[in-house]
């Protein structure tokens, strides 16, 4: 029987490619960098199912190279700004997304970017690999503790929500702001200590974060994005920091990824990770069997898998 045809436009785990080669005829651009846009849109021609990064744009333009065959593209990360939805939809291809099984994972790593700046866990490190002269003082390189200091969460959804509890044990104060709740943005960045970005990317989400929010921040607060660069103008944040307008910054994503404003570079606090919030090997294999089960669901049992962002689509193709 006429196995359906997978292409997959990064190198994935072994265990997500074994299961996508028992039920597939798969194709892999088998490599951690992304393929040209040139060869994405050629090797997607023909597909029924596709698997995209968050680094794939999938648009009108890929649509129509994949062409009429394409009925699904699994999106390995939870965040699908990458993906023109409504332009799959029109075409009755089905997206899905890797929610639940990264929140856990994004919620740690936004933590452990957290405690590396308030305790300057990166910047030690730096000092003691240039083999600086150093010695244990009772004012040397102190930081800030998080014990009855508050952070305010943007966005609490899953994942901020997961930081929330998180942070509990830490003895902070949990306040958050989202589309349908919680406090008013401005109030949130005026009292929070620590300000920690957890929402999609979209129009409205675009430089959120810029250089009149800022300004509304504490010259002592902090501010943390693990979710989408863009929502930060990465410019103004630099002039913040520079300027001492806020203390600190830890950030996994940025606004021209994998591109780094430059001034943040030089900067001892601000601590910078390589969109890193997913990457633990668990959860990386449990987001590939979302992708697996999402391209089995459409194309062998022709059912919207739970993780669709558009369900409707199936139904449509049907009838
Ligand atoms: C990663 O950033 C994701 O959205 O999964
Ligand atoms: C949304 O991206 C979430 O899982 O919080």
């Amino acid at each position: 029987m006429h196995r359906p045809r997978v292409f997959a436009t990064r190198r994935l785990p072994r265990r997500v490619r074994e299961e996508l080669e028992r039920a597939f005829e798969l194709a892999v651009h088998d490599s951690e960098w992304p393929p040209s846009r040139e060869e994405l849109l050629a090797r997607v021609r023909g597909r029924d199912g596709l698997i995209t990064m968050l680094t794939d744009r999938v648009d009108e333009e890929l649509l129509d190279a994949a062409g009429p065959r394409l009925r699904v593209v699994a999106n390995f990360a939870v965040g699908f700004d990458n993906v023109d939805v409504a332009a799959c939809t029109r075409r009755g291809v089905l997206v899905s997304n890797t929610p639940d099984v990264l929140t856990r994972a994004t919620a740690e790593l936004t933590m452990a970017i957290l405690l590396a700046l308030v305790r300057r866990v990166a910047e030690g490190d730096r000092l003691i690999r240039r083999r600086e002269r150093w010695i244990w003082a009772p004012d040397m390189m102190l930081g800030t503790g998080l014990d009855g200091k508050t952070l305010g969460l943007v966005g609490y959804g899953r994942i901020g929500r997961a930081v929330g509890e998180l942070a509990y044990p830490f003895g902070m104060e949990v306040i958050w702001t989202s589309r349908t709740g919680g406090l008013p943005l401005e109030e949130l960045l005026r009292r929070a200590d620590v300000v920690s970005l957890h929402l999609p990317l979209s129009e409205e989400t675009h430089h959120l974060i810029d250089a009149r929010a800022l300004s509304l921040l504490k010259p002592t607060a902090f501010l943390v994005n693990t979710s989408r660069g863009p929502i930060v103008d990465e410019a103004a944040l630099a002039r913040a920091l520079a300027e001492g307008a806020i203390a600190g910054a830890a950030l996994d994503v940025f606004e021209r990824e994998p591109e780094v404003t430059e001034e943040l570079l030089a900067l001892e606090n601000v601590v910078l990770v390589p969109h890193l919030g997913s990457a633990t090997l668990e959860t990386r294999e449990a987001m590939g069997m979302l992708c697996v089960e999402a391209l089995r669901a459409v194309l062998l049992e022709g059912r919207a898998p739970p993780n669709a962002l558009n369900p409707e689509t199936l139904g449509a193709r049907r009838g």
